[in-house]
């Protein structure tokens, strides 16, 4: 059996409810806006956020879930597809999920709408079953992805990135989010319990490694369903570069800089930078830093007895870090 079809079967019942659930939430009454969340949900991505929050939850509460954990999990995939809408638009990318983006298709004008209606969408989810618990998880993992992407572009012009910089701008625009589907899984059925933060600190360390697999990416030729080879056209440094230039001489700092502030949308120059970084260990070294985070958010899951659900979460811990997409 595929790793992917192993971590579901536990919450194979409540994959398939979300979807429906997930659907009607995104649905309008607006001819344009119905197409275009048509176009969305026939391009689904892994849905790994709601996998999250359905194994934290059925976890921490003896496999039971409640409709509070399908309005969060619908909630959080919102959010998410949002947060991709308009990443899109920041970062002038014309590809997603293997498809064309909002953007490429309906121009940033859409686009910015389509993002802002998926976001008011995912919060009346909760607003109309006063969950306001939940929105308030949630709410809080807007604001700092905001920060973290504004966080980014504000480094990404100065260059000035340091290692504890980086790390906190993934923990910021990915590994909230991730926090939140633990946390809020366990928050659905289990209010006020100790679980609640244990599960966050849980999805923030397994955050983490995910934008680090999610960089490396981005340092490969592999067909990942989106572009690979835009961070140092956008000026975005992540792991690997940050590494290299912290420690190679200052005339190859000075190098580095040089192309990615001036030669940063030269292809044949990004290239001898990719080559470069990775000829100088980046991205063993960023690796090697993925998997503490990983060890990290599976000591976190010492602190429950073994169940299918455990197991599941174990295993898609692993998956984070060696999924081909
Ligand atoms: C992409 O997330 C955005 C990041 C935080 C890197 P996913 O890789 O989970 O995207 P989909 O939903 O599967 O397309
Ligand atoms: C992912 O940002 C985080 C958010 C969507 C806020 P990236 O720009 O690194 O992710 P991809 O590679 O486009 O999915
Ligand atoms: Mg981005
Ligand atoms: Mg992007």
């Amino acid at each position: 059996m595929k790793i992917v079809e192993q971590i579901k079967q536990p919450i194979a019942f409540e994959m398939d409810l979300f979807e429906q659930k997930f659907q009607l939430a995104m649905s309008s009454k607006v001819a344009l806006l119905n197409r275009i969340t048509h176009y969305i949900v026939n391009r689904k991505g892994k849905q790994m956020r709601p996998m999250f929050v359905f194994l934290a939850a059925k976890m921490v509460n003896n496999g039971e879930v409640s409709e509070r954990t399908y309005r969060g999990a619908s909630v959080i995939e919102l959010i998410h597809t949002a947060s991709l809408v308009h990443d899109d638009v920041v970062d002038d990318s014309n590809r997603r999920r293997g498809f064309f983006s909002i953007n490429a298709l309906w121009k940033n004008k859409i686009a910015v709408l389509i993002g802002d209606y998926l976001l008011s969408k995912g919060m009346l989810v909760c607003i109309d079953n006063n969950d306001f618990d939940l929105l308030k998880i949630i709410s809080v993992a807007v604001r700092e992805i905001v920060e973290g992407e504004l966080l980014q572009i504000d480094k990404a012009r100065k260059l000035d990135i340091t290692e504890d910089i980086y790390y906190e701008i993934i923990r910021q625009k990915t590994a909230t989010l991730i926090a939140a589907c633990c946390s809020l899984g366990a928050a659905s059925v289990k209010p006020n319990s100790n679980d609640v933060e244990l599960m966050r600190k849980f999805g923030e360390l397994i955050g983490m490694a995910f934008q680090i697999k999610d960089d490396l990416f981005d340092y490969g030729e592999e067909k990942i369903g989106k572009p690979t080879g835009i961070d140092i056209k956008e000026q975005k440094m992540t792991l690997p570069l940050i590494h290299v230039l912290n420690n190679c001489s200052k005339k190859e700092q000075d190098w580095l800089i040089n192309s990615i502030k001036k030669h940063n949308k030269d292809k044949k120059r990004v290239k001898e930078v990719i080559t470069f970084v990775k000829d100088n260990g980046g991205l063993e070294y960023a690796v090697t830093k993925m998997k503490q985070f990983q060890q990290e958010a599976l000591q976190l899951l010492n602190n429950y007895p073994e169940s299918e659900f455990k197991s599941a979460l174990i295993l898609m811990v692993n998956y984070v870090i060696d999924r081909k997409k």
